[in-house]
């Protein structure tokens, strides 16, 4: 497949996963779930106007778009807060529909005429993935907001996952200290976004990590043990935030020992990944169990090192493309698929579900690559950076069951904010070795 074809395949099937999570009334897609979240026809119509601002108007926002000006500023991220978008004169569903469509159009027509690399160095098919990527990323906000969503179900309860294997849960597998090769290089991964490059090599020392990631199993040993009553398990920052937030449990979990999920009422599978915890629960959960979170450092040597070769994987498997049988992404399962279930998806180390399943924070605050260089959408990773004043992110790893597979490698790097669990964040250990 060219590179041309396989954009136009990834740009239709981002389409395609947009479409069925908007395939709702318009009193839902207007409606605000949380004010953490933007109302889904917000999500929809951003997805066209950033998509025509980079694709079509070369990113400036000077050149007219098919939008009134007052209008297309209504979709610009850094100008409008989540909580305030639903107060906002959005475009209607319908307008917002066929907006996206009309700049869908375009935009094949725009990828048909795109000329070969011609070895300036500037890949003229990276904007392509830059929307890819976007779009996706995009439709797994909104499922958070489906998520978080009150109400009788309307979606599905999720596509089958393989079972999990037994006696995987709470055992842990070797990383031998030395150096590998941290961040991809843009020959190498073409559409890694700015903040993966470039490869560089880092000494990681030896340490142990989590096989598979933290069950709702062990998290329930947390909560009976009292590990959300006991300051000494927490930093004074995640102590604070547990009793102001008067954290007593994951998030969707109940009192009567059930979980909501996208509306349902079920038992909690105890051999399924945690989901929806903060980083300062995740830190006192580590703490409690005697160990610590991993650096996202150590979690990218776990993930994509082969130490025979002395080279990176392009997967924690090799190098096939993520299937059913590897992985639990695309967001169709809605859930996480119990620990076990991807023997055949294992890294070098032996560490299985890294790639999706849940995002795992790390300690790790976001911080550029040497030598980094933002690409065209600037603003994506460098107002975010450690430092920048923009907050106290956290970098999470691996992707969770909601990620397209067509946008997440081991370079990948999500940030939020400690706080947040409203997003499918899970825990894997660490120790040192
Ligand atoms: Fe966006």
């Amino acid at each position: 497949m060219t590179t041309r074809e396989a954009l136009a395949r990834q740009l239709t099937s981002a389409r395609e996963r947009t479409l069925r999570l908007v395939e709702l009334d318009d009193a839902e897609l207007v409606r605000q779930y949380d004010p953490l979240m933007s109302p889904l026809v917000w999500d929809l119509a951003h997805i066209g106007w950033q998509e025509e601002l980079w694709l079509l108007r070369g990113n400036d926002a000077r050149r007219p778009g098919l939008l009134e000006p007052a209008v297309e500023r209504l979709y610009d991220a850094f100008e409008h807060s989540r909580a305030s978008r639903v107060h906002l004169p959005l475009l209607p569903p319908t307008d917002a529909r066929s907006f996206v469509r009309t700049v869908r159009a375009k935009s094949l027509d725009a990828l048909e005429a795109l000329p070969d690399d011609d070895g300036t160095g500037v890949d003229p098919a990276f904007v392509f993935g830059m929307v890819v990527s976007h779009e996706n990323q995009h439709d797994e906000t909104m499922l958070q907001a489906l998520s978080i969503r009150t109400g009788p179900p309307i979606l599905g309860r999720g596509a089958p996952l393989p079972p999990g294997r037994p006696g995987v849960a709470g055992t842990s597998v070797l990383v031998p200290g030395g150096p590998f090769v941290l961040g991809v290089t843009a020959a190498e991964e073409p559409m890694s976004l700015d903040n993966e490059r470039d490869a560089h090599v880092v000494d990681v020392a030896s340490f142990r990590i989590g096989r598979v990631p933290v069950t709702n199993g062990e998290w329930r040993d947390f909560v009976d043990d009292g590990g959300y009553r006991e300051p000494r398990w927490w930093s004074d920052a995640g102590w604070a935030h547990r009793r102001q937030a008067d954290l007593t449990a994951p998030k969707f979990w109940t009192e009567a020992g059930t979980r909501t999920r996208f509306g349902y009422v079920e038992d909690i599978p105890a051999d399924e990944p945690v989901q929806h915890v903060t980083f300062f629960e995740a830190e006192a959960y580590a703490a409690w169990a005697g160990a610590r979170l991993p650096t996202e450092m150590e979690w990218e040597k776990a993930c994509a090192w082969d130490p025979v070769r002395g080279t990176r994987r392009r997967f924690p498997w090799g190098t096939s493309e993520p299937s059913s049988a590897l992985v639990n992404m695309g967001g169709e399962a809605l859930r996480p698929a119990p620990v076990g279930a991807y023997p055949a998806g294992a890294s070098a180390y032996g560490a299985e579900q890294m790639l999706g399943d849940v995002w795992e924070w790390t300690t790790s605050p976001l911080r550029p690559w040497p030598g980094f260089t933002p690409m065209l959408y600037e603003q994506y990773s460098s107002p975010f950076f450690e430092g920048s004043g923009a907050g106290d992110y956290r970098v999470l790893r691996g992707g969770a069951w909601s990620v397209a597979p067509d946008i997440v490698r081991p370079s990948f790097r999500n940030w939020d904010h400690p706080i947040r669990r409203q997003i499918f964040s899970g825990v894997r250990l660490a120790w040192d070795a």
